[in-house]
């Protein structure tokens, strides 16, 4: 009946399987393109998800692969992305988390016509931030991204930090059929009111997990990006003791995460740096057990036999170089709230969340969730209203708070928040995020300038939670 967990277990001994398989192929590095102009085709394609020798997935993909190509941009240089629709049906790109003019934000409806089968957009932004972005569909978002359309997007700081090695994991995760078929259901009411649609199989950078070879004493900048419809992941390193240098592509104090695990709701990214200190030949998991019962190993780091590189770890500092984030004047903020609402209760009840464009009964009209009372549903469209206006410049305090039972990422469009307290207490490190992950009853506080003018999207991004009804919009005049 639950159609969440147990296809997970059913299906692990395949996954162990194709992990075997596949071990020995190393994880596929992300492709590169060159700063300047970019042309991008969003198209059917097929990946083998499982391994090379897996079966063929029918997958919706950027320029042929899953995910698609890595952009790599400069801080501060325009860009040019030209994107073509071969699709059968509307897409957009929304360049997730870059703080850009709203007619380059890709909300089909809102900040641009939705671009249609065979016709092309041109996206031009410059980045004001440097870190680890990503890109995907803003049309029919549930069903695009689960298809496999995303990609990173990396922002190069004009003075890197120091390391050895730069790895990118971009992390999927895909609810699959025996035979390797994406399976139907998509916007069932079942993933819709409880923890949206969790898969099966979790590929890194488009591949089944698989060792990594690392030399001991080496330094790596390792970019995490969770680009999965639902799946909350929580990362333990055996052995190992990541620092994270940013969160959401924003620099931070760096810091050894609480527990030792990197916490990833879908659409975070955070960058660590990892000191390889395992001894030569050793062998150490990479272990995601965010869910009760269900941890899997996600990779291995397979150290080679060879002499470490150093016999210290580095002592290059690791501090990343700031972003130009304008800085909020708390004393002087304009306070806005929104409480999050709905989703099934104790007892498979819909908690009730009747409003403006909610409905009398839950159930109805496919919403199942509400901020402030209303139930925004789809991908976002013209005549929202918007829940609040600010006027340019202002700094809003902006508390967000979780009355359900489910966990949100809550992700903000055009802006990043500097993120104040949880259930009142300060949050250390001087966290910058555009997604904000709320725990069952959590209550956030943070703060932003409000330098952008346009109509913004707020919404949480498991995209079950988006579809039906945890969206809304505000406006910046
Ligand atoms: Cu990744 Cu509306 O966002
Ligand atoms: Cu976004
Ligand atoms: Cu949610």
């Amino acid at each position: 009946m639950n159609s969440v967990s147990s296809p997970f277990i059913t299906r692990r001994k395949f996954l162990l399987a194709a992990a075997s398989i596949a071990a020995s192929a190393p994880i596929r590095p992300a492709l590169a393109l060159a700063t300047g102009e970019h042309r991008i085709r969003v198209a059917p394609g097929q990946a083998r998800l499982t391994g090379p020798d897996g079966p063929r997935t029918p997958v919706w993909a950027y320029d042929g692969t899953v995910p698609g190509p890595t952009l790599r941009l400069r801080q501060g240089q325009p860009a040019r992305i030209v994107v073509e629709n071969g699709l059968d049906e509307d897409t957009t790109v929304h360049w997730h988390g870059i703080r850009l003019a709203n007619a380059m934000d890709g909300v089909p409806g809102l900040t641009q016509p939705p671009i249609r089968p065979g016709e092309n957009f041109l996206y031009e932004f410059t980045p004001p931030d440097a870190g680890t972005f990503w890109y995907h569909p803003h049309a029919d978002s549930l069903v695009q991204l689960g298809r496999g359309l995303a990609g990173a997007l990396i922002v190069e700081e004009a003075e890197p930090v120091a390391v050895d090695r730069e790895l990118l994991w971009l992390l999927q995760d895909w609810r699959l059929t025996k035979d390797g078929q994406i399976a139907a259901g998509f916007g069932n009411m079942m993933d819709a009111a409880m923890s949206g649609r969790v898969g099966n199989v979790v590929t890194v950078n488009g591949a089944p997990p698989a060792d990594l070879t690392v030399k001991a004493g080496e330094r790596v900048r390792l970019r995490l990006a969770n680009a999965s419809l639902a799946r909350i992941m929580a990362l333990r390193f055996e052995g190992h003791r990541p620092v994270i240098v940013a969160i959401d592509g924003q620099p931070c104090d760096p810091h050894e995460p609480e527990g030792g695990r990197l916490v990833l709701a879908p659409a975070m990214r955070i960058d660590v740096v990892l000191d390889m200190q395992g001894d030569p030949g050793s062998r150490h998991a990479v272990i995601d057990d965010y869910y009760d019962g269900l941890a899997y190993t996600l990779t291995t780091l397979a150290y080679d036999a060879g002499a470490p590189l150093r016999d210290h770890p580095l002592d290059a500092p690791i501090r990343l170089p700031g972003n130009p984030l304008p800085g909020p004047d708390l004393a002087e903020a304009e306070r806005q709230e929104i409480v999050l609402q709905g989703g099934m209760m104790g007892g498979g009840k819909l908690a009730g969340i009747g409003g403006m464009m909610g409905m009398a009964m839950p159930g109805m009209n496919g919403a199942a969730w509400a901020i402030n009372g209303m139930s925004m549903t789809g991908d976002g469209h013209a005549g929202m209203a918007p829940q609040f206006t600010l006027s340019r410049g202002a700094t809003c305090r902006l508390t967000m708070r979780n009355e359900t039972a489910w966990w949100h990422p809550m992700h903000v469009h055009g802006f990043s928040l500097s993120v104040l307290s949880r259930n009142g207490s300060p949050v250390p490190h001087r966290q910058w995020q555009d997604t904000v992950l709320l725990a069952p009853k959590d209550t956030i506080e943070c703060a932003f300038v409000a330098d952008n003018p346009g109509d913004w999207m707020l919404h949480c991004h498991v995209a079950d939670h988006q579809m039906a009804g945890l969206m809304t919009v505000f406006r910046v005049t």
